[in-house]
């Protein structure tokens, strides 16, 4: 068996292809950027191309760099941006569009029409969302509806859609020449079209939007042993390696966290904010705006299915204060403005920005910044962005304690803002509970390549990957009681009116 598993993570701003050893520990990486391609308010796309021609570069580039070649990889493993949706011709291998991006928000009235009706009681049931323009489902209905061409071609059997990872597994196991049209239970739940039961395509919802089933993919196990396919020899990995996990990306972080135990949770901080907790074999219905979702299917066991708390712009408020307001010059600044001062001085942000996300799904919510006196500054404005992203996670472990009863006693976390020391100071004093991250904090590509190993042996078991989890860094917290309180209650105040300004 060769000594190493790969695991490409396509995500909202870049590809990242890393190899991992036995015991979990990066062995090489490279990672490329791709545009962000914004036509007007509310649309945000990416070039489903630019995104495979960036996942070949990583994967030749990483494996150039680490010495290796595609026999020295016992399996690959995907993961990705869930809902963002491609629609491409199988037999040109072009795509007709380019990819709409889970943040866009141009299908808000095929959303908001699906609860006019009752249609949107159903898709909650099933499919375990609320309906939204978060989802893949409405995105493909517009480009049903807006494209020239597609409807023909897909009823043809010639349109094809997929998310990011069926958008590579096809290409990586030869395209137009054979290429798998495939996906996993994780990333189908992301749709409004699976029935989170069967783990298959629903009839009934595929006709709320319109969607003719041979469009969609087939849904494999996430860790699957009868493989998706192998890489073709003539691609960027020169060889051919099994392709045997496929997990949403966040998802695959909660693999990566070996969050495989009932009430195991964790927080991924990225452009957004994805706060999963595993509910087991159990399907827990959302009474308080979390998402259900399959959390992971191994093999031909039972689905392991997660509540979901989405937030939709936590680290990307931060990138706004240095690309929109040139307030900072790079992430790293937002910590050391945020630092001049002791507190937020009484200032609130809400990033709603593409609406808000869990718990409160309103696409109509905008941004709002209160509280400001003349005796605000800047710093201000950076320590209350980082609250925002620690608040909006409070009010999804508040969703989800009252969802489930799981009250945490410690919140593992990961993802790029995780490198912010204050941000995870706050984390923990907003929460009161301690927040703690793992040496390997890159678990959403560990994730993939856990799925991918566990399929071939290279790994035997789940206890196996628990050995591999070790504490990199804790925070405990530092407010009282009281402190908390009072911090809280402005930030729902600052909440309501980001829901005010459009009533
Ligand atoms: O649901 C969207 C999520 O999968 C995006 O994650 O890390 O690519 O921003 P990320």
């Amino acid at each position: 068996m060769p000594d190493f598993v790969g695991a490409v993570d396509q995500g909202t701003t870049s590809t990242r292809f890393m190899i991992f050893d036995h015991g979990g520990n990066e062995i090489g990486r490279h990672q490329l950027e791709h545009e962000q391609i914004l036509p007007r308010a509310g649309w945000v796309e990416h070039n489903p191309v630019e995104i495979w021609e960036r996942t070949r570069a990583v994967i030749e580039t990483a494996l150039a760099r680490a010495g290796l070649t595609a026999s020295d990889l016992a399996a690959l493993g995907i993961t990705n941006q869930r809902e963002t949706t491609v629609v491409w011709n199988r037999r040109t291998g072009r795509p007709y569009h380019n990819a709409i991006v889970w943040q866009d928000t141009r299908t808000d009235r095929i959303a908001s029409a699906l609860d006019r009706d009752g249609r949107g009681d159903v898709i909650r049931r099933r499919a375990g969302l609320p309906p939204a323009t978060y989802f893949s489902g409405g995105k493909i209905q517009w480009i049903l509806e807006n494209v020239d061409g597609v409807r023909q071609a897909a009823e043809a059997g010639d349109a094809i859609f997929g998310n990011t990872d069926t958008w590579l597994l096809w290409h990586l196991t030869g395209g137009i020449d054979g290429g798998v049209h495939v996906t996993d239970p994780t990333n189908a739940s992301r749709t409004m079209l699976m029935d989170l039961e069967t783990l298959d395509w629903d009839d009934e919802l595929l006709s709320f939007f319109g969607i003719p089933r041979s469009m969609l993919p087939s849904i494999k196990p996430s860790s699957h042993p009868g493989l998706y396919g192998t890489t073709r020899p003539g691609g960027p990995l020169g060889g051919e390696v099994p392709l045997s996990g496929d997990l949403g990306d966040q998802q695959a972080a909660t693999v990566g966290q070996v969050c495989f135990e009932v009430g195991e949770a964790k927080n991924t901080y990225g452009t957004g904010n994805f706060l999963l907790l595993n509910t087991g074999t159990e399907l827990v219905r959302s009474q308080n705006g979390l998402l259900t979702t399959v959390c992971y299917r191994f093999g031909e066991d039972a689905p392991v299915y997660a509540l979901e708390g989405s937030i939709a712009v936590t680290g990307s408020a931060v990138q706004w204060l240095r690309d929109q307001l040139g307030i900072i010059s790079g992430a790293a600044q937002s910590e050391a403005l945020a630092r001049q001062v002791e507190d937020n001085g009484g200032v609130y942000f809400v990033p709603a920005f593409s609406g808000l996300f869990a718990p409160y799904w309103r696409s109509d919510a905008r941004g709002a910044v209160v509280g400001l006196s003349r005796f605000n500054n800047n710093a201000h404005l950076a320590r209350a962005t980082l609250e925002a992203i620690c608040y909006q996670s409070r009010d999804v472990v508040e969703a989800m304690r009252e969802d489930s009863g799981v009250t945490l006693d410690v919140l593992r976390v990961d993802g790029g803002v995780t490198a912010n020391d204050l941000c995870m100071q706050i984390q923990a004093d907003v929460l009161g509970v301690p927040v703690s991250r793992p040496v390997v904090a890159e678990t959403t590509a560990l994730g993939a390549a856990y799925a991918a190993g566990l399929a071939v042996g290279f790994w035997k078991s789940t206890d196996e990957l628990k050995q591999n989890w070790n504490e990199g860094r804790r925070w405990e917290p530092t407010w009282s009681e009281e402190q908390r309180a009072e911090g809280y209650a402005g930030w729902k105040k600052a909440v309501q009116r980001t829901l005010d300004w459009v009533d």
